[in-house]
């Protein structure tokens, strides 16, 4: 019989690290998926999952959800990639524009990390300034520019950052404390900063919330300086509400970079935004962006059929309603011990040993030794948390009420077995 130990024995042969991508790597060794349908995972032993890490945050529509599998056979039957533009690109574009706010034009691409690189690149070619600001513990992707005091598995290696990168790219980046506008504005008063990258609500380093009236003061800070706004919604986009967390905390980017959720679990991402600044990009401006995959019929097909689904009037209401029943379930079980709890529709984190965490220095004081045993607890109980205290958890709109009981009643096992 195949077994998780005896695969990942295998996959160290071949693979780096025996994954893909390092956030998968879990100790002593990951389970590997065999099938997956809803909420739930099942590995090659046998074991099923509710999973709460969903690829960490595209699946947001539930695994192989049937509306999504339909449209992507309806589409296969025509062909999976020309490499000419197609009519669907211009629906989705559309689409796009009309709930995404502050979007007027897009440009398509594969991933993530290709919408934050291009939409960095933007805010370069338009400002015609080098300096680019993030914040700790913030992630937009593994490439050079933003892999400077970074989240997600770049917060649990070793070197906090990643040899490799030439000197001459980090040093036009600059990272800030999140929460803190004071820090935020002494480097952009200087003039010289071309675009201030920030995941409204920090997601890769667990789950931090912008204080109140915060994502507001960035952009007046920005604007005051000349510095473009990008808004990284690849996790709150489509998430927190359908207009993502511009329209979740009613704050303008001039920049948005969308992923994740909108390829319906296929690879698609997509930065945007006013006509007057997306113009800049080739071939009509001088800003260059190519890809070959750009706009790939099948995850349009997805991402079309994904917007159907999401405009639906009952997806965030749902979404909302399980969330706050899974929180309030967690902060009862949890409201004698030290730990701090945060979230917004469809996403959460709790975090082990500390009372509040406003920025990333207050993240990485959590005890992540308990965060390992409670995620191996549950792991043990069929309950799949992503496997770092720094990643947010993610729920689908396959997450129902019994799910969420489920989940309760497992992590309240969970919590006993490593209180003792
Ligand atoms: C906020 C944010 N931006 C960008 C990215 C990069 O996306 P991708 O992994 O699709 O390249 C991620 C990935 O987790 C992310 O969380």
């Amino acid at each position: 019989m195949r077994n998780n130990k005896d695969l990942f024995e295998e996959s160290k042969k071949y693979l780096c690290g025996g994954v893909n991508s390092p956030v998968r790597a879990m100790k002593p060794y990951p389970f590997f998926t065999e099938r997956a349908k809803g909420a739930m995972l099942l590995d090659v032993e046998g074991n099923s999952y509710i999973d709460y890490c969903l690829c960490y945050g595209p699946m947001m529509l539930g695994h192989k959800n049937p509306e999504i599998l339909d449209a992507i056979k309806h589409q296969l039957e025509k062909g999976t990639a020309y490499g000419t533009p197609t009519e669907n690109e211009i629906i989705f574009a559309k689409r796009l524009a009309q709930v995404v706010p502050n979007v007027e034009k897009v440009r398509c691409v594969s991933t993530g990390t290709e919408a934050t690189m291009n939409a960095i690149r933007l805010a370069r070619g338009i400002t015609e300034r080098q300096k680019i600001v993030k914040f700790d513990g913030g992630f937009h992707g593994a490439h050079d520019t933003v892999l400077v005091k970074a989240g997600s598995g770049v917060m649990t290696t070793a070197i906090p950052g990643s040899k490799g990168i030439p000197e001459a790219s980090i040093k036009n980046t600059i990272s800030v404390q999140f929460n803190n506008i004071e820090a935020l504005s002494s480097v952009l008063e200087k003039g010289d900063v071309a675009g201030v990258i920030i995941e409204p609500i920090v997601a890769n380093a667990g789950c931090i919330m912008p204080e109140k009236g915060y994502l507001k003061e960035v952009k007046r800070v920005a604007k005051q300086n000349g510095t473009l706004l990008i808004m990284d919604e690849v996790i709150t986009g489509f998430r927190v509400s359908l207009g993502g967390a511009q329209e979740y905390f009613k704050v303008n980017g001039d920049i948005i970079t969308m992923g994740k959720i909108i390829g319906g679990g296929f690879p698609l991402a997509a930065f945007g935004g006013k006509k007057k600044i997306m113009n800049e990009v080739s071939p009509e401006g001088h800003v260059y962006n190519a890809g070959t995959f750009n706009g790939n019929p099948i995850s349009i097909a997805a991402g079309l059929k994904t917007l159907d689904i999401l405009e639906r009037k009952e997806t965030y209401a749902n979404i909302k309603e399980m969330t706050d029943k899974i929180m309030d379930g967690i902060s009862d079980m949890t409201s004698k011990m030290k730990t701090a709890l945060y979230g917004a529709p469809g996403m959460f984190c709790l975090y082990f040993g500390v009372d509040k965490v406003k920025n990333y220095e207050d993240a990485k004081k959590s005890d992540t030794e308990m965060f390992k045993k409670f995620h191996k607890e549950l792991l043990k109980r069929g309950v799949f948390l992503p496997p770092s205290q720094f990643e947010c958890n993610f729920l689908s709109i396959s997450h129902d009420a019994d799910i969420i009981d489920k989940t309760l009643e497992n992590m309240g096992a969970a919590l006993k077995t490593i209180k003792k």
